[in-house]
């Protein structure tokens, strides 16, 4: 696997490679990785024939700076994980080089109100650091496939507005999201839970199946998300929404919500001290 920490050094190498009409495929990550994203990864390499992977906690999109220092680093670990799948470049830069001095990187687009709701509401900026990170990640990197993980499924909606807007010729690839035994998202905030958080987090995506059941069985919207806020409700758990939308707008389901093709509900929990988040379509796929 090669590595590389400058812009220009990955641009030289991928520019060679264009050369030989390779395919890129590309998975952005802020490091900690874990078996969801290996298999982001694994899908690159199955579509494409150069998979780059970037590891950079991007400073932009972390509304408080304390979760911004919390946040989990393992870059050794990353690299030792990602060389094992076989992926064949890994890219690790640094913010001077990613936001570079007297460089316009700051994005302005109309995200359709995507950016509204849940994590957007929860997170104020946010979306507007992912999307910028993304997009300056996609002028370096210009792969042909991009990969995004489902569990960031508001993240990979706005991703893909974003690319639309922008009229950009990259393709997105949302991979499913993986799971723990007991249910819980792989993510890489997990391995900041304690031991008893650790136990009671199955909670989250229990609470989605069950909301699935009712809403076959035909209970409101509105009230499955009630019913999910106090389920969830539990000594050392905050849970912050629980929102039932519709998949492709992020909007509340209208009155005749069985008119929406694609159902998903979404739900953002504390844990002690830790913010997870989850989804599972209720009805349709994505
Ligand atoms: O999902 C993430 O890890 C990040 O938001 C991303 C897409 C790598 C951008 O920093």
């Amino acid at each position: 696997m090669q590595l590389f920490k400058r812009v220009d050094q990955l641009q030289s190498f991928l520019n060679a490679e264009r050369v030989n009409n390779r395919s890129v495929g590309f998975i952005p990550t802020m490091g900690a990785l874990h078996a969801g994203h290996l298999s982001l990864v694994k899908r690159s390499l199955s579509e494409n024939q150069i998979t780059v992977a970037s590891i950079f906690v991007n400073p932009t999109q972390f509304n408080e700076t304390s979760d911004l220092d919390r946040y989990p680093r393992t870059p050794g670990k990353d690299l030792q994980k990602l060389a094992k799948v076989g992926c064949n470049v890994a890219f690790l830069p640094e913010v001077e080089d990613m936001y570079p001095p007297g460089h316009n990187t700051e994005l302005k687009i109309d995200l359709s109100g995507l950016d509204a709701r849940m994590e957007g509401a929860q997170r104020p900026g946010h979306f507007d650091g992912v999307a910028q990170v993304v997009k300056r990640f996609l002028d370096i990197v210009q792969p042909e496939n991009l990969y995004m993980g489902q569990k960031d499924y508001q993240q990979q909606l706005i991703v893909k507005q974003m690319i639309r807007v922008l009229d950009l010729p990259y393709r997105v690839v949302t991979v499913q999201t993986a799971r723990e035994e007991d249910g819980l998202a792989m993510s890489s905030r997990n391995v900041l839970l304690d031991t008893e958080a650790r136990q009671k987090a199955a909670i989250l995506y229990q609470t989605l199946q069950e909301a699935k059941k009712r809403l076959i069985k035909g209970e409101l919207p509105k009230d499955i998300e009630t019913w999910a806020m106090k389920a969830m409700t539990q000594p050392g758990f905050r849970p912050e929404y629980f929102s039932i939308v519709d998949g492709y707008s992020l909007q509340p389901l209208p009155d005749q919500e069985e008119l929406a093709e694609l159902v998903v509900a979404c739900t953002a929990v504390w844990a002690g001290e830790v913010r997870l988040i989850d989804n599972l379509p209720l009805r349709g796929n994505m």
